[in-house]
């Protein structure tokens, strides 16, 4: 038994010793997902890990569901309701889109807790933090937008809400609420708007404002790493080394 498992790890490594030599796709994988974080809390440091897994589904079982949804007001909800009753697994896909939706601002939240918390938002991080606020908007208009695209009661008046709060905006008010409804009033325009807001406008900010915060990560490594410790360590030492020897010649 134990000398088959000794086989296949065998195999194993002599089919990756293969592909490294001419793809380097092993040192690559090392390269990208290899981050040390500090020891302490280390739970705490996969909540960005979670975010990210999620919105990677949203994007998934979203394109699924554009294989069926109409953005038409006489046929949104009916083709939910198809995806829901007729779709081999829709209830499925629909589902977690849905869920994932929910738990997707609670742990994006969580996430923006813990990097705040952890003091992370500071020098040299200010940028990936500002980056972040961007973020956790455009994922929570995402949330928004897509909860009226169902266009039934709920959605419908959600975000009729949303869209009066919005005209109270100072200057911009009317603007915002012509561009979000295409018009005055709810109607076929305001949905084809949500519609290209929620699919393509706001999935189009998101993914390359995500590939920024996540190359600043990789650039400056995970607030408080030993890495940052030692390299600030010997730094401070490197200061009064200097300071040291210059109290030393003006003595
Ligand atoms: C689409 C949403 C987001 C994704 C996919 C994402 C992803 C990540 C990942 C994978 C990390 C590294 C792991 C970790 O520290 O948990 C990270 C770090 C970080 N994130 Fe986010 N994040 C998002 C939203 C936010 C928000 C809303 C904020 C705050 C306003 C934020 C601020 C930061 C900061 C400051 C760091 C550096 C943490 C450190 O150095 O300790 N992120 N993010």
């Amino acid at each position: 038994m134990s000398s088959s498992r000794g086989r296949a790890a065998r195999l194993g490594r002599s089919v990756l010793d293969w592909l490294e030599e001419r793809t380097s796709i092993v040192s690559m994988a090392e390269h990208f997902l290899y981050e040390p974080v500090p020891s302490r809390g280390r739970w705490l440091y996969t909540l960005g890990s979670a975010t990210l897994f999620l919105i990677t589904l949203q994007f998934l079982t979203g394109i699924l569901l554009l294989f069926y949804y109409v953005p038409t007001t006489d046929h949104a909800w009916d083709s939910i309701y198809y995806v829901m009753s007729e779709v081999y697994f829709g209830k499925l896909i629909r589902g977690i889109h849905f869920w994932s939706a929910n738990a997707l601002i609670v742990v994006i939240g969580l996430h923006m807790m813990r990097t705040f918390l952890s003091g992370a938002y500071k020098r040299p991080r200010e940028m990936n933090w500002v980056v972040g606020v961007f973020l956790i908007f455009i994922v929570t208009f995402l949330a928004f937008t897509g909860y009226g695209l169902r266009w039934d009661q709920e959605g419908f008046w959600a975000w009729e809400v949303g869209v009066m709060i919005a005209s109270y905006t100072p200057l911009v008010g009317d603007w915002v609420v012509s561009f979000l409804l295409g018009g005055d009033t709810m109607g076929p325009a305001s949905l084809s708007r949500l519609f290209a807001i929620h699919v393509w406008l706001l999935p189009a900010l998101l993914a390359p404002l995500i590939g920024v915060h996540l190359f600043l990560l990789r650039k400056h490594g995970e607030f408080g790493s030993e890495f940052e410790y030692s390299e600030r360590l010997a730094k401070l030492r490197e200061r009064r080394r200097i300071e040291g020897s210059l109290e030393e010649e003006e003595e």
